[in-house]
């Protein structure tokens, strides 16, 4: 916590915006530095954001919105969020959570929900932090045991109210 505070006293200077097309190139370096060209997917439900240091992104996260009879997972999600190791602990993972639920509030949605692995404690704190509380969909139990046996690791559900 203390850490925290300094490394936030210390922090670059960096935007939180949409992705540009560039800026989805440069991700799919980062995150797949073994496959070049490989751009992020573009998904029409999906925003992605970004924060940047001048021209280097950073980190990012995503809100994806999935309708009523297209998926499991119906409303406002937020997905992957990731910020580059060493510029951790000094606000840009609240950043851009604050963007996403921003949009997500503009567009009037009524609750955005997460994902988030149940031993990933720094992530499941930052949601607190932001009002997020745990909640259980037993539509998607079935789909959270198969992450379990995959991943090693339960996912819990973590919601906030908007309204
Ligand atoms: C989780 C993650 C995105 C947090 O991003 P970050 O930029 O380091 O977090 P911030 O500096 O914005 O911290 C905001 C809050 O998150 C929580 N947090 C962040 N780092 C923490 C740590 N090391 N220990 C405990 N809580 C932590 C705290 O609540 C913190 O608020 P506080 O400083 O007032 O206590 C980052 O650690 C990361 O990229 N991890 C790997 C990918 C991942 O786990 N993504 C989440 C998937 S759901």
């Amino acid at each position: 916590m203390i850490y925290r505070e300094v490394a936030r006293r210390f922090s670059p200077d960096f935007i939180v915006c949409e992705a540009s097309e560039e800026d989805l190139r440069k991700i799919g370096d980062w995150l797949y530095p073994n496959e070049p060209e490989e751009m992020l997917d573009e998904d029409p439900n999906a925003t992605i954001f970004v924060a940047r240091r001048g021209e280097e992104v950073i980190g990012l996260a995503s809100l994806v919105r999935y309708s009523q009879d297209s998926h499991l997972y119906v409303g406002y999600w937020i997905f992957g969020l990731m910020v580059k190791r060493r510029y951790r602990g000094m606000g840009l993972g609240e950043a851009l959570h604050r963007a996403r639920i921003d949009r997500a509030r503009r567009e009037r949605a009524s609750e955005i929900l997460g994902e988030v692995r149940e031993d990933n404690y720094r992530a499941i704190r930052l949601l607190r932090k932001l009002g997020f509380e745990m909640k259980e969909i037993p539509e998607l139990e079935e789909i959270l045991e198969k992450k379990r046996a995959r991943f090693g690791a339960r996912m819990l559900i973590m919601s906030k109210s908007l309204t």
